[in-house]
């Protein structure tokens, strides 16, 4: 079952003003990406579309005399330490199951290897669809984070997706019973 939908998360003030920095088009398409990902993969795509929509809301804009300074952003950047701490916190706060919330939070937080110390890493498949999710939806020097889309249509979009996952929890509860 569903605790929160990606409707419920996309319209709250929290999410807006986050999804907002990094880039709301960025969100949806990495969020459809881990939809499609998850299907092939057998994982849930209720936990991998909300961790590909909120993937990046833990980001920090570098500027250096107001333009955007992706050479700091390289040295500096922690978003995913952050995204997966605020993506936690606006879960619990809608209601999600707080297993679901952690492993949201954590294949947020593993979703790039800025960070991670060198050597082999093994990520479960709900971190490595959402890692693969956003590299597919990336354009050189950061574009894909200042991509627009209409509110109007994002907020189609999501719901689209609402109904998508839904479809999809559904046919797996009846091969379970079939
Ligand atoms: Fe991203």
């Amino acid at each position: 079952m569903r605790y929160v939908t990606l409707t419920d998360v996309f319209v709250h003030p929290v999410a807006q003003k986050y999804l907002k920095r990094s880039g709301i088009a960025h969100a949806i398409a990495t969020a459809y990406n881990a939809y499609r990902l998850a299907i092939q993969h057998g994982v849930n795509a209720d936990l991998a579309t909300k961790a590909g929509l909120l993937h990046d809301m833990g980001h920090y804009e570098w500027y250096s005399n107001g333009t955007w300074d992706y050479e700091q952003y390289k040295q500096n950047d922690i978003h995913a330490i952050k995204g997966a701490e605020r993506a936690h916190k606006l879960l619990i706060r809608l209601g999600e199951h707080p297993q679901n919330a952690k492993e949201i939070a954590l294949a947020i937080l593993l979703h790039t290897d800025s960070y991670l110390p060198e050597g082999e890493f093994k990520r479960k498949p709900l971190q490595t669809i959402i890692k693969l999710a956003d590299e597919a939806d990336e354009e050189p020097g950061g574009k894909h984070h200042y991509r627009q889309i209409d509110d109007a249509l994002a907020l189609k979009k999501i719901k689209q997706l609402d109904e998508l996952v839904n479809r999809q929890l559904q046919k797996e509860r009846l091969d379970d019973i079939i």
